[in-house]
């Protein structure tokens, strides 16, 4: 079911996961079985990228029709946009992008933002039985990254009206971001010792706990806690060490397949303009 091979065909669609690593993304078997069923011509492939530019530029003039954007190209793919959604734009990454059939123009969008929110809202609601519209508001948000992954979450915490504190490996990446939306900056290695409110939210956003380095984990079992919710934007796979971990301190956990299905349909709309079969993409990624 990885490919729909059968209908490939001069109007076929053509689209593709662009990441370094990519052989990892679901991405082909959600997209390529959510096209057959709504009968849309099109196939999804993998597409092992170094450079986005180059690989944009050279792909300009091709059949591709729209490209997900995986690690570590959000960022850079903003820029080889033409034109950039709003909400990429204040993010500052892209994790989509679509060919406009009238003039070949790129145009980039962003979905894990909403994927990473609607995941991390909902585990608090189910969780806690609050049915408050904005769960997140007054909370202290915690983003382990600050790629474009940790910018999306981090951008959209901060619109739910969340206390933003961004840590990563880097220090100063982390403070480009908290200063880009208002929060706080710590580096990683002081996230070890950071004395945590209760209640708070930890979301991590880096690569660290993806197959085949399922025992590494981006932050120590001791830190976690005061966490009431750990999310973990890895999705392969869905329990990760540190949700494990995490869940073992007592906190509730969202799995990144939350994430990956949310933010999938919603890339689906854009990509063929027409409504996503989410029932499907729920089907699919629960045998993952
Ligand atoms: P994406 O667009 O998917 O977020 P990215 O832009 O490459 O990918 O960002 C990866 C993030 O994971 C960065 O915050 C990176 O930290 P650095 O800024 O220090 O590079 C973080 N990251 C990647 N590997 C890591 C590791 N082994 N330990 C800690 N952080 C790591």
């Amino acid at each position: 079911d990885l490919y729909n091979f059968r209908r490939i065909g001069p109007d076929t669609k053509v689209y593709g996961v662009i990441g370094q690593p990519v052989s990892h993304s679901k991405s082909p078997v959600v997209h390529n079985q959510a096209f057959k069923s709504v009968d849309f011509n099109g196939v999804y492939v993998h597409l092992l990228v170094d450079d986005v530019a180059s690989f944009l530029k050279a792909y300009s003039s091709s059949d591709f029709v729209g490209f997900s954007c995986g690690i570590p190209h959000k960022e850079a793919a903003l820029t080889c946009c033409d034109e950039v959604d709003p909400l990429a734009k204040s993010i500052g990454a892209v994790n989509t992008i679509l060919r406009r059939k009238s003039d070949g123009k790129l145009l980039g969008y962003n979905t894990d933002c909403i994927g990473s929110i609607s995941a991390i809202e909902d585990g608090l609601r189910s969780s806690s039985r609050c049915t408050s519209a904005s769960p997140l508001a007054g909370k202290t948000v915690v983003v382990i990254g600050a790629g474009g992954a940790g910018k999306a979450v981090a951008y959209g915490a901060k619109v739910k009206g969340a206390k933003v504190v961004i840590a990563n490996r880097t220090y100063e990446r982390a403070l480009e971001v908290a200063e880009a939306i208002g929060g706080r900056a710590v580096s990683l290695a002081d996230l070890e010792n950071f004395h945590p409110e209760d209640g708070m939210v930890l979301a991590n956003t880096t690569s660290v706990g993806m197959q085949p380095n399922v025992d590494e984990t981006p932050i120590s079992k001791h830190a976690l806690e005061h966490y009431a919710l750990v999310f973990d934007a890895v999705y392969t796979p869905r329990i990760t060490r540190l949700l494990r971990e995490a869940e073992e301190c007592g906190a509730v956990t969202v799995s990144g397949s939350e994430m990956f299905v949310r933010q999938a349909y919603e890339q689906f709309e854009i990509f063929t303009g027409l409504p996503a079969p989410k029932e499907l993409y729920w089907k699919i990624m629960s045998k993952y």
